[in-house]
């Protein structure tokens, strides 16, 4: 399972990489704006800031919602950096726009899926990543993980080749969850992933390790 990071912060990009578990950026408007990222021009230099740092794909998103505004929007960003991934809406125009892209060799990450009937139009239009959001379905009392599970049973079923992109992680056991239903990416916020280290064993067993060495060593 690829493991991403959910963030526009060049920081914490950065932190994620320099961990050397880390495959990919996903990126959305909103976590844009809260970097302050504003205006199309800084937008487009921060995309590349963030592919200069990751060494993976680095989802970018659309913010038009017409046929002609995501394709020519898309290109603009796909002609920025080869690691860019278009970031497209689940809605009709999009899944237009999703079958224009592959059909031209641009790589697609189709967002804001909450069902199994949109994970299926995704897939049969071509997208390369499919973002289920996991938290917000969980927020709303449906089973984020559920869906997880009926999508990847689905694809393995038809042998769709679009890969699971599980979005919207709030923390460390939506990782683990994922991993077992065979999600083949999360993308997590950083809080998330360094969750996983954490037992407090761990803690308790290296402390006796180190106290140990120093009684014998002194
Ligand atoms: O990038 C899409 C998704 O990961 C958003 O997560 O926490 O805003 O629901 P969240």
């Amino acid at each position: 399972m690829k493991f991403f990071v959910d963030t526009a912060n060049l920081d914490q990009i950065k932190e994620a990489f320099d961990l050397g578990v880390l495959d990919g950026v996903t990126t959305n408007p909103s976590l844009m704006a809260k970097e302050g990222i504003t205006g199309q021009k800084k937008i487009l230099d921060h995309y590349v800031k963030i592919c200069e740092i990751a060494d993976g794909p680095v989802s970018a998103e659309v913010i038009s919602t017409d046929f002609k505004g995501i394709i020519k929007e898309g290109e603009k960003l796909a002609d920025l950096h080869p690691n860019i991934v278009v970031k497209v809406p689940m809605i009709k125009d999009g899944v237009k726009a999703l079958r224009y892209f592959s059909d031209n060799g641009i790589k697609t990450n189709c967002t804001l899926i909450f069902s199994a009937g949109q994970a299926i139009l995704a897939a049969k239009a071509g997208a390369t990543y499919l973002s289920p959001f996991i938290g917000r379905l969980d927020d709303t009392s449906w089973d984020g993980m559920e869906l997880i599970s009926q999508i990847v049973h689905i694809y393995n079923t038809h042998g769709y080749e679009t890969e699971v992109l599980a979005a919207s992680i709030r923390n460390p056991l939506h990782i683990v969850k994922c991993a077992e239903m065979g999600a083949d990416v999360v993308t997590c916020p950083l809080n998330s992933i360094l969750g996983l280290l954490n037992h407090p064993l761990t803690d308790i067993g290296l402390a006796k390790f180190l106290e140990d060495h120093k009684k014998a060593n002194q």
